[in-house]
């Protein structure tokens, strides 16, 4: 990528001359290799919490990680939540006057499948063309294990550390954290800190180092259409008894209105507009609409009228089905009015949207539209909070300065449609700052087959995260 347009650089007070202290630079060389063997063995460990039959693979995934932290030079403990249990890493002899961070990330990853539209099995990783191929190689675990790699770094290099850190790592992030914020609540105290730091999303484009200002919350719902007691013959029965596929279709058909936004009453009440300078920012990114519209393949875009894709994913709220099922879906016909019909439906939210008070809308909203002759049941089966960060501080600075040393470039602030549940969790429990700074890439395939994560991206993360380590230490 040649030079960034001028208007990407937003701060004028910048140092661009600073890099890696060498002894950090010079630790991450000459473990290169070991480092991403130890990687791919994390990599190898199919720890999908979505599956019962993986359970012992996220122990097996658990134990390899405390171990990991043991080996950095942390403590590490197993501790069980009511799902998978959490690994929680402490090193904590920087003092009582130094700061402390806690590092999130989650162990956990999405089930692989389509198997057979991967280019090789997701559990084998391999480097390909300057990328870390692998189930979970970018979510999260490579960014999980590039903040285990950047603690080493100190603790190998300089025997200490310039702050306390703790690494807080979960197993249930891609099945909606259910157990977390009751952990964190009951640990609170332990978990007490001044900084919390996330590697869990991606930069904006190769090479433009970003720093993510907003996550969508997300309310999660399945829905059951009852009919007839058991399936009937549609020629028999058909036009006499409701078909629940179609009073189910006739259900999501109210979900949106003609301009694409949510039909649901009271939806977008408590929906916080972003700020004109905030709205400015975005705009000024260059992005490129008609080139995302080919990288999915689909022949239009779509979605609220009036707003930009990126106001779309980052600033506005949605409602999405993300699976439906009923009836006779196989080879050629079966004449059948089915019995059932169940849709998956997910809402992403904004500020100051709450998963809880989405969930009685959407409850009421489908009962009041639901048609006669069917029983239609609402079930919520997660929830999180949007997150808004602030854009200032010791520890944005501190990032701002990190990034720049790793990536020779200033960073740009961006937004993101995907959750982390956890996020406002912490945000309420912990009451510390929180820093995303995300590795990842557009396109980078996570949750679907071919995931990877640049192994530059890889290497110069653990460089910024090693930077910021001294940057909250001088700060
Ligand atoms: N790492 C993602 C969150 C994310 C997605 C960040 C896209 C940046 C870009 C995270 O692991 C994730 O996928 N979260 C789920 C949460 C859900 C299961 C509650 C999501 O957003 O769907
Ligand atoms: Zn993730």
């Amino acid at each position: 990528m040649g030079d960034p347009p001028c208007w990407l650089h937003l701060f004028d007070d910048f140092d661009m001359t600073t890099s890696l202290a060498p002894d950090l630079a010079s630790f991450f060389t000459t473990h290169d290799a070991r480092i991403h063997e130890e990687l791919f063995d994390f990599l190898r460990i199919p720890s999908v919490s979505a599956r019962s039959e993986h359970r012992a693979d996220m122990t097996r995934a658990a134990e390899w990680l405390a171990g990991s932290m043991r080996a950095a030079g942390l403590t590490a403990e197993i501790l069980p939540t009511g799902g998978h249990p959490v690994v929680l890493g402490e090193w904590r002899k920087a003092g009582p006057q130094a700061k402390t961070v806690l590092v999130y990330g989650h162990y956990d990853v999405q089930p692989a499948e389509p198997l057979e539209l991967w280019d090789s099995p997701p559990f084998e990783p391999t480097m390909r063309d300057g990328r870390i191929v692998a189930r979970g190689a970018v979510d999260d675990k490579g960014q999980l294990f590039l903040h285990v790699k950047a603690i080493e770094a100190h603790l190998a290099a300089r025997g200490t550390l310039p702050v306390n850190i703790i690494v807080l790592a979960e197993g249930e992030e891609e099945v909606g954290s259910d157990n977390l914020a009751a952990f964190i609540t009951r640990m609170k105290d332990r978990l007490a800190c001044d900084y919390i730091v996330i590697s869990d999303s991606a930069m904006f484009a190769p090479g433009i180092p970003s720093i993510l200002s907003s996550l969508r919350g997300i309310a999660y719902f399945e829905i059951n259409v009852q009919g007839p007691a058991g399936d009937l013959h549609s020629g028999s029965y058909g036009g006499a008894v409701v078909n629940p596929a179609m009073a189910l279709c006739r259900i999501l058909a109210t979900m949106h209105d003609a301009d694409g936004r949510v039909a649901i009453p009271g939806f977008y009440d408590a929906v916080r507009e972003w700020e004109p300078a905030a709205r400015e920012a975005l705009r000024a990114l260059p992005f490129d609409e008609e080139q995302l519209r080919r990288d999915v393949g689909a022949p239009a875009l779509g979605g609220e009228a009036g707003r930009t894709v990126l106001e779309r994913l980052w600033a506005r709220p949605t409602c999405e089905v993300n699976g439906l099922l009923s009836g006779y879906t196989g080879e050629g016909s079966k004449t059948v009015l089915p019995a059932k019909a169940m849709a998956k439906v997910s809402c992403r939210l904004v500020p100051d949207q709450d998963p809880a008070e989405i969930e009685r809308l959407m409850a009421a909203h489908v009962a009041r539209v639901a048609p006669k002759g069917v029983t239609v049941s609402v079930t919520q089966l997660h929830g999180g909070r949007p997150w808004r960060a602030e854009l200032h501080g010791p520890l944005f600075d501190a990032a701002r300065r990190a990034l720049a040393k790793a990536f020779g470039r200033e960073p740009v602030i961006t937004g993101e449609g995907g959750s982390i549940p956890v996020v406002g969790d912490l945000d309420r429990v912990l009451g510390a700052p929180i820093l995303l700074l995300g590795f990842g890439l557009p396109g980078e395939n996570a949750h679907a087959p071919n995931e990877w994560m640049s192994d530059e991206n890889f290497v110069k993360g653990m460089h910024a995260i090693a930077a910021l380590w001294e940057e909250l230490g001088a700060a």
